[in-house]
């Protein structure tokens, strides 16, 4: 999604800002720009294509300015060209956008019979006339931005600079992230906190509604004209480590990671093979009254949610639905008192899990229900996890590849504390059955380290797979969801056209498209539905398809002609969803370098999805 850096200093900053769109780079984008004010002038560059570009035109023209704003954008209205690229420019106002404008049709019709002319596509452009107008009635640009707030309908962040104004960054933030990184005698706005972490590790978040007047010495933020306080939040350095290390891929260094980034995760809430004391106790009270789980989420996070339900029903006997978050929020759900809200997002941020939230707490308060709301997420300074009763952290760490990975395990980590945790409050499960999993859990980074060493093996099967225009995988059960996981992963990264089928519905459709031109990936865990899996196996077999079986090392399953067996390590069935996230992400990622895609960023594809 777009990208926002925009900074206020004594020196140069067009090199802070190119880094830091470099930084945004992995949220996903098509076109990228960048304007200064010097002297009394708006310097701009504009570039289809990746930041490089960018930063090769600002070399050339050998822009500098001391004020001054940049985006990468990822085209929402109008083309990935250079003239829809921002910064807009409308007299002597730049602007930068994140978000979606609504009404801009109607704005730009007004706007155009007042003569401003339109050079862009974009709904951004709007703003830029917008605020250029506004300055007619105060020379105040603040002012000017806060009469057009009330103007603009849809969810946007934007930054805004002036030429008769060298030293002022105005910024808003209305339903699209922006964070302020404070310096020294200099601060700076962005979309992602990691675009700045070069430069500080000091930042405020700003709320929903707020806009804020940055200086190179001051930030004020205000709400309705008032001003504000909002807080200086300090990060450590484990939250700032992005950097890709001895590896090719962001997405290869993340799979790595998950044993480390699991046991981090389980760490926090686990004493020996007890859960600790104080793991979620604020919330006793409400676990112990909620009724059943709703469960609301977007992409990989969707699967790690469809996993849970799996283990809310078999574990601790609780309902528990999962819907996709762009369904949820406009189907007018039904809010049922003493149900957990459960938001799953790595980002925190993404627009349709956002806005189902806040539909949902405006319902439950319309209605007077007694509602839980719940944040299962990687960004301990989200909105989601704002805005949420009760959040549990993913320790993940910065997760940089459009593919989720680590983010999606350590969500399957968290998942299963939560079920836990919510079966004991009620009583639902034995205090031998709470320790005799936390035990098994307590293996898993194990467990995952041995998978790991198949990964020669599976490089050697994706070649299999680099002609192939289509590929199946299938599973029962709680690897269902894994293989939905892993069509998605395939289909993303290496655009090959993939499908996840629960293997009991082979017979209703899919098998029709079984023929020696089609891998079919099986996922075997050894579990009470092996039997039935392999008969699946063997039908796909007997229709000419060739199998790549990932299956447990005691599960009887033998290579043969035209199938392929990976031994993945024994794990309790429970967690063995966990445990065979790993070749499914091993596959797509061989396979994605092999045909030579744009692994970490893939076309088209955003990491975080502000936009809906
Ligand atoms: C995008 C990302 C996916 C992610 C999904 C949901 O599509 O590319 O990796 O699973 O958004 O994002 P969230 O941050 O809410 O987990």
């Amino acid at each position: 999604m777009c990208g926002i850096v925009g900074g206020v200093a004594e020196r140069n900053i067009s090199n802070i800002l190119i880094e830091g769109l470099k930084r945004l780079e992995y949220r996903g984008y098509d076109s990228a720009g960048l304007a200064l004010i010097n002297q009394g002038q708006i310097l701009r560059e504009r570039r289809v294509g990746k930041v490089v570009n960018l930063e090769q035109a600002v070399l050339d023209a050998q822009l500098n300015g001391s004020l001054g704003i940049a985006h990468t954008r990822w085209a929402t209205h109008g083309k990935p060209t250079e003239n829809n690229a921002h910064p807009h420019i409308s007299g002597n106002v730049a602007v930068v956008h994140n978000g979606i404008i609504e009404n801009y049709q109607e704005l730009k019709d007004q706007l155009e019979t007042l003569g401003y002319i339109f050079t862009s596509q974009t709904d951004t452009e709007v703003v830029a006339h917008l605020v250029n107008d506004a300055l007619k009635s105060t020379p105040s640009l603040l002012e000017a931005v806060r009469l057009v707030v009330p103007k603009l309908k849809g969810a946007y962040a934007l930054g805004i600079i002036h030429t008769d104004h060298p030293d002022e960054l105005i910024t808003v933030r209305e339903g699209s992230p922006l964070v302020i990184g404070v310096g020294i005698g200099e601060n700076f706005i962005s979309s992602d906190q990691l675009a700045l972490l070069p430069i500080t590790n000091r930042f405020i978040y700003l709320e929903e509604g707020d806009i804020a007047r940055l200086t190179r010495t001051t930030i004020e933020v205000f709400v309705d004209g008032q001003l504000v306080e909002r807080p200086i939040t300090e990060l450590d350095a484990t939250v700032t480590n992005a950097s890709k290390g001895r590896y090719k891929h962001y997405m290869l260094k993340e799979i790595y990671e998950q044993p480390e980034a699991i046991k981090q995760t389980i760490s926090q809430a686990l004493n020996g093979n007890a859960l600790r004391e104080d793991f979620l106790a604020n919330a006793n009270d409400q676990f112990k009254n909620i009724q059943q789980i709703q469960i609301i989420a977007c992409g990989t996070s969707y699967h790690a949610g469809m996993i849970a339900k799996y283990w809310c029903e078999q574990l601790i006997d609780l309902p528990c639905q999962v819907e996709i978050a762009s369904e949820f929020r406009y189907r007018s759900p039904v809010i049922v008192n003493q149900t957990l809200y459960l938001c799953i997002s790595q980002s925190g941020e993404t627009a349709d899990t956002l806005a189902a939230l806040r539909d949902i707490q405006k319902r439950a308060v319309s209605k007077h229900l007694d509602i839980t709301t719940m944040a299962i997420c990687n960004v301990a300074t989200s909105s989601m996890v704002r805005e949420t009763n009760y959040s549990l952290l993913t320790l993940a760490g910065p997760e940089i590849g459009v593919a989720s990975t680590k983010a999606f395990t350590t969500q399957l980590a968290a998942l299963m504390l939560l079920v836990l945790k919510i079966g004991t409050v009620k009583q639902t499960i034995t205090a031998e059955q709470v320790s005799q999993l936390i035990a098994d859990l307590w293996h898993i980074p194990k467990i995952l380290l041995d998978t790991l060493q198949n990964n020669n093996e599976i490089l050697a099967l994706s070649e299999l797979f680099v002609e192939k225009q289509h590929c199946l995988f299938l599973g029962r059960g709680t690897h269902f969801p894994i293989a939905l996981e892993g069509a998605l992963k395939l289909k993303e990264i290496s655009y090959i056209h993939a499908e996840g089928y629960a293997a009991g519905e082979l017979k209703h459709g899919p098998l029709a498209l079984v023929d020696n031109e089609m891998p079919v990936v099986i996922l075997a865990p050894k579990d009470d539905m092996l039997d039935k899996l392999k008969s699946n196996m063997e039908e796909v077999q007997a229709r000419g398809g060739e199998l790549f079986v990932f299956a447990d090392e005691n599960s009887g399953i033998k290579s043969k002609d035209r199938q392929h067996v990976v031994n993945v390590p024994t794990v309790h069935p429970t967690l063995a969803p966990i445990v065979y996230s790993i070749p499914i992400q091993l596959l797509s990622y061989h396979v994605a370098v092999l045909r030579g895609t744009d692994v970490d960023q893939p076309r088209n594809l955003a990491k975080s999805v502000t936009v809906e």
